[in-house]
C-alpha cells in the first residue's frame, strides 16, 4: 500500500499542452477512478505516473519519495492495459511468472506467488492452458495476475475491461472490487464506464481538457456536482440543466414557467440542475413545469421520458418502467426544492449564494 502525490504536474507534446498544474494526493489503499471525455489525458496521466511517459513539469511522489525521473521498474507499480498482450506460446502459469523474471526470486517463491494470484483471480484451473484457450475475461484476469505477482506498491489500470462483453465486464468488475478489498492496494483506474466509476471508486476524479473538474466520492459527485460539466458528465442520463432568470420577486423564470421556492434560490443563478429521477410526471396542470412528451425509451426497470418544456428545452425524466404515457401528449412535471442544484453563468454550482469549489 502506498501513497501517490502529484504536484503541479505538467505535460506538453511538442507545443501542445495536455496538463498544467495538476495536483492530486492519493491515499494509501485508495481506489481512485479517473473519468473524462476521450482525449482529455487520462492515459497520459497514468503513463506519466508509471514512468512510461516523460513529465514536463511538477513532481510525482510515491510514499514521499520523488520518482518524477525514476525508471518505470524503480517505481514498483504494475500497469494493466485494455489489450492484455499475453505471450501466446506460453501457458497461463508461464505468462504470470514471466513478470518476475527480472526479479531475483527462488523457484519456490515464484511458484507461491503464481499460486496466490491464481487463487485470488480464480484461474487456478487454467494455469496449464495457453491464452488462446481462454475467454476474454479469463485473459484479462491473467493480465491482472501478472500485475499482482510483482507485489506492486500500486496498480494502474487503463480501461482494463473495455474489450469484454457486458456480462463479462460485470463479473470482472466485481472481481476487481473483491481484489481491492483483499489486497488493500492503492489502485488508479481509468474508465469510460459510468457503472465501473460509481461502483469501484473510493473517489472519482473528473478530468476535462487536462484539468481536474472535481474530486470526490461517487455520492458527492452525483449529488453535489461542483459545476455543470460534472453534473452532465456523471449519470446516465446526465443532469438536466434548464436556463433560469431571476424575477423581480426573487423567484425564477425557467422552462417557460414561473417557479417559486420556499428558500430563495442563490443570487446569480443562471441554470437549474435537476436529475432525471427528481422530475416526477403528474396530472396535467398540477406540476411546476409543463411540456410535451417527445418520445420515451423503455429500459426495463426504468422508463426515460424525453420532454420538451414550454421554453423549448429538452429534459429527460427517469421514471419506473411502466409504459403509460402517450408521445406527443402534454405532460406536467413536479420536483422538490431540495432536488435542485443551482449554477451560475460560468457553470459553477451555487449554494446559498456562494460558489462551491472543487
Ligand atoms: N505521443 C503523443 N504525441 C502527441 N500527442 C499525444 C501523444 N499521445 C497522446 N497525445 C494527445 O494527448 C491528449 C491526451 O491523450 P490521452 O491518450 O491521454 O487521452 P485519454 O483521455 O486517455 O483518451 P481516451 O479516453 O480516448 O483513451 C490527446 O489529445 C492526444 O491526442
Ligand atoms: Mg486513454
Amino acid at each position: 500500500m502506498s501513497t501517490i502525490e502529484l504536484s503541479s504536474l505538467a505535460k506538453t507534446y511538442g507545443g501542445t499542452e495536455i496538463f498544467r498544474d495538476l495536483s492530486l494526493a492519493i491515499e494509501s489503499g485508495e481506489f481512485i477512478v479517473f473519468v473524462g471525455p476521450s482525449g482529455c489525458g487520462k492515459s497520459t496521466l497514468l503513463r506519466m505516473i508509471a514512468g512510461l511517459e516523460e513529465t514536463s513539469g511538477g513532481t510525482i511522489r510515491i510514499d514521499g519519495t520523488d520518482v518524477t525521473r525514476a525508471e518505470p521498474q524503480a517505481r514498483g507499480l504494475s500497469m494493466v492495459f485494455q489489450s492484455y498482450a499475453l505471450y501466446p506460446h506460453m501457458t497461463v502459469r508461464e505468462n504470470i511468472a514471466f513478470a518476475l523474471h527480472n526479479e531475483k526470486l527462488s523457484k519456490d517463491e515464484i511458484a507461491a506467488r503464481v499460486a496466490e494470484a491464481a487463487r485470488a483471480l480464480r484461474i487456478e484451473d487454467y494455469l496449464d492452458r495457453r491464452p488462446k484457450a481462454l475467454s476474454g475475461g479469463q485473459r484479462q484476469r491473467v493480465a491482472i495476475g501478472r500485475a499482482i505477482v510483482r507485489k506492486p506498491r500500486a496498480f494502474l489500470f487503463d480501461e482494463p475491461l473495455s474489450n469484454l462483453d457486458a456480462a463479462l465486464r460485470t463479473d470482472t468488475r466485481i472481481e476487481i472490487a473483491a481484489l481491492h478489498k483483499q489486497l488493500g492496494a492503492t489502485m488508479l483506474y481509468v474508465t469510460h464506464d459510468q457503472v465501473e466509476a460509481m461502483t469501484l471508486a473510493d473517489r472519482i476524479v473528473v478530468l476535462n481538457k487536462g484539468k481536474i473538474m472535481q474530486v470526490g466520492t461517487p455520492e458527492e459527485l452525483y449529488s453535489n456536482p461542483a459545476n455543470a460539466f460534472v453534473a452532465q458528465f456523471l449519470g446516465n442520463p446526465g443532469m438536466n440543466l434548464v436556463a433560469a432568470r431571476a424575477t423581480e420577486t426573487g423567484d425564477l423564470q425557467a422552462g417557460g414557467a414561473a417557479l417559486r421556492f420556499s428558500v430563495p434560490p442563490p443570487i446569480g443563478t443562471a441554470r437549474i440542475g435537476l436529475r432525471g429521477e427528481a422530475l416526477r410526471p403528474c396530472d396535467p396542470g398540477t406540476g411546476r413545469l409543463a411540456g410535451t412528451l417527445a418520445f420515451q425509451e423503455y429500459l426495463g426497470a426504468d422508463l426515460c421520458l424525453h420532454v420538451d418544456l414550454a421554453s423549448g428545452e429538452r429534459v429527460v425524466v427517469r421514471t419506473t418502467g411502466m409504459r403509460r404515457h402517450q408521445e406527443g401528449a402534454a405532460i406536467s412535471l413536479d420536483f422538490s426544492d431540495a432536488d435542485c442544484t443551482f449554477f451560475d453563468a460560468d457553470g459553477n454550482a451555487l449554494i446559498a449564494g456562494n460558489a462551491v469549489t472543487a
